[in-house]
């Protein structure tokens, strides 16, 4: 997905917004592009393919002087990828220069609209429409144009402008897609993400839907959509810069993969108080919780996944029926939500665009709502009843994985704190519960220590062309994950199946060397496993079990074996998620493919 970075300051702006650009390459993209104010002239230089293309362009950076510019990385939507089409997009006279995140709807109506007035436009995108309505209704105030210009569109929009009328100054705007200004001292900036500036300022602002900032090196001020002054205070982001980078590992995702014993601790370790949960400011009283009568949980991919892990948990505890749905599919639903449902939304990005979408829709229809997120300010969290940060740390790799395993330890902390309200759970299987949470990030710890027997597995498997992935229960909703992860990043077809749903058709596909995964950790679903196993093997496919300590003997039965820390049934998919994770890691290094940022996936998919 595309990324901003824009600076005003004492420096020079080029090699920030070039430092920057490269902090946001995990986003994905497919072009590059930078605009610097020079003599109250802009200069724009842009480039297809990496940053290191644009790098050397500009010599890096050395060629565009001046202190005030914007950046981005352009993934093509509207018009294929080339340097025409990459942004900073300029208005005909060169005295405005725009970067845009998002989605103009109506542009192709503006577009025809200008070009009936004269107007040339030089790319095919829907964001250079920005830069000419710009251009023809500035009357010497920029705030009043930008009021003007986003008035007359219909989408989503993340805004960075520069202008020759204001040399000083950068201008942003957004409406339902991400954008940050950096506070810092004596320079300012805006950014798609925190991870762009991080290394300049811990210092942020969120800009509100329709809000516009105006920032010089000394000042920062900020406008409603109807042109009165804000104030906006800053909010601290804690995040260390080293998170966002690899730090000796290969790859960000093996970094990430190795940071869960961390993540989970942040995740879980400040909210257990003695035996109680207690999750931030979220009002958890008898009568609040005694009214909910179904709860929703609501994400996208591997966030959806979560909710599924935590389906079954918080039934089984709460007694209280959890649907999944995916927000895509949610917000063309007709939702059975109302005040006595909960519905939670899960997105590490919390900014989402489907799963923002669902939120607004769930509240429209009176239900309470709780967002799982990661990352601080995010929409999802502002914009939910209330929030539980997962505290994760910056993920970069596309292929989440501690955004994931924190998520689903959420959802553990909120099904063990109603349940308990709700009497619905003993205090001893509660005790156990939360110690058995609490316990997971050195299990994570354990499997980490040795990877060599998954990497094996893996580097064995690589060549498949498919994997089936098996489970039941708690079993079935983890194999979905581990199925997605390995598809996203090694692109071997892989599917997830419920084990039981085998011989109602996919057991088709099974043949010879078809090497299947199953997840058996519960015991007492071990038998009918077993079962599965068999039927699959019979068939000439070869099983690699996912076990955990108790069902050990699997390994008689299967032709390989990978083991769980000794653990309780009910919290297993946080340790099979790691194998997973690894296991897909490594199929996919042995590939050689590009593990962070795979082909055609966004980390962060802020459009519909
Ligand atoms: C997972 O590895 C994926 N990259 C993807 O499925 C992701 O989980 C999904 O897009 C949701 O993202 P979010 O958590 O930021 O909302």
């Amino acid at each position: 997905m595309c990324g901003i970075i824009g600076y005003t300051g004492g420096k020079q702006a080029a090699k920030i917004l070039l430092n920057g650009l490269k902090r946001l390459e995990y986003r994905g993209y497919d072009s590059s592009g930078v605009a610097v104010i020079d003599n109250n002239r802009i200069d724009v230089i842009k480039s297809i393919g990496k940053i290191s293309a644009l790098e050397d362009k500009t010599d890096g950076g050395k060629k565009l002087n001046g202190f005030v510019g914007i950046g981005h990385t352009r993934w093509a939507t509207h018009g294929a990828p080339s340097d025409i089409n990459s942004h900073p997009h300029l208005s005909t006279d060169g005295n405005f220069a725009v970067v845009h995140n998002g989605i103009i709807e109506n542009f192709a109506e503006l577009k025809a609209e200008l070009t009936a007035k004269g107007i040339r436009f030089a790319s095919e995108t829907d964001s250079e429409v920005i830069a000419q309505l710009l251009q023809y209704v500035y009357d010497g105030d920029m705030v009043e144009a930008l009021r003007n210009v986003t008035s007359r569109l219909v989408g989503s929009y993340a805004v960075g402008i520069i202008t020759s009328h204001c040399p000083d100054t950068l201008y942003a705007v957004r409406k339902d897609n991400p954008l940050v200004v950096g506070i810092g001292a004596n320079e300012n900036f805006i950014a798609s993400d925190f991870a762009a500036a991080l290394e300049h300022t811990h210092n942020f602002v969120q800009l509100g839907d329709g809000e516009i900032a105006k920032l010089t090196s000394h000042s920062a001020t900020f406008f409603t959509a109807d042109g009165e002054p804000v104030e906006k205070t800053p909010f601290r982001v804690d995040w260390d810069i080293s998170q966002a980078e690899k730090d000796g590992y290969d790859h960000f995702m093996l970094k990430e993969i190795n940071e869960q014993p961390k993540a989970l601790t942040a995740t879980v370790r400040p909210r257990v108080k003695g035996k109680d949960i207690v999750l931030d400011r979220i009002n958890f009283d008898a009568k609040n919780t005694n009214r909910i009568e179904r709860i929703t949980i609501i994400g996208c991919g591997s966030a959806y996944h979560a909710g599924i892990v935590g389906k079954s948990f918080i039934e089984k505890y709460c007694r209280i029926s959890v649907t999944c749905e995916l927000a895509s599919e949610y917000i063309y639903s007709d939702p059975i939500t109302d005040n006595r449902t909960l519905t939670i939304v899960i997105s590490q990005s919390g900014e989402t665009a489907d799963s923002l979408a669902a939120l607004r829709l769930a509240k429209k229809c009176g239900s309470h709502t709780i967002a799982i997120v990661n990352v601080m300010q995010s929409a999802i969290a502002r914009e939910a009843h209330d929030v539980l940060y997962t505290h994760a740390g910056p993920e970069i790799a596309v292929a989440t994985t501690k955004g994931y395993t924190t998520q689903v330890s959420a959802l553990y902390l909120i099904g063990l704190k109603i349940a308990k309200i709700k009497h619905t759970i003993s205090d001893a299987r509660y005790e156990t519960l939360l110690s058995e949470i609490i316990t997971l990030p050195d299990k994570v710890s354990e499997i980490l220590a040795d990877i060599t027997p998954i990497r094996e597995y893996a580097e064995r498997f690589a060549d498949r062309k498919c994997v089936f992935f098996i489970g039941r229960g708690t079993d079935y909703a983890a194999s979905l994950e581990g199925a997605l992860k390995l598809k996203e990043i090694s692109y071997i077809h892989a599917e997830a199946y419920a084990a039981g749903e085998l011989k109602h058709g996919t057991i088709s596909l099974i043949e010879q060397g078809t090497v299947t995964l199953a997840l058996t950790t519960q015991s007492a679903l071990y038998n009918k496993m077993l079962n599965n196993i068999k039927a699959v093997q019979s068939r000439g496919g070869t099983v690699l079990a996912i076990s955990s300590q108790a069902n050990k003997q699997i390994s008689e039965q299967s032709d390989g074996m990978l083991c769980i820390p000794d653990c309780d049934d009910d919290v297993t998919p946080v340790l099979t998620a790691v194998i997973l994770q690894i296991f897909a890691y490594c199929v996919a290094a042995k590939r050689g493919c590009d593990i962070d940022k795979p082909r055609n996936l966004a980390k962060s998919v802020t459009v519909e």
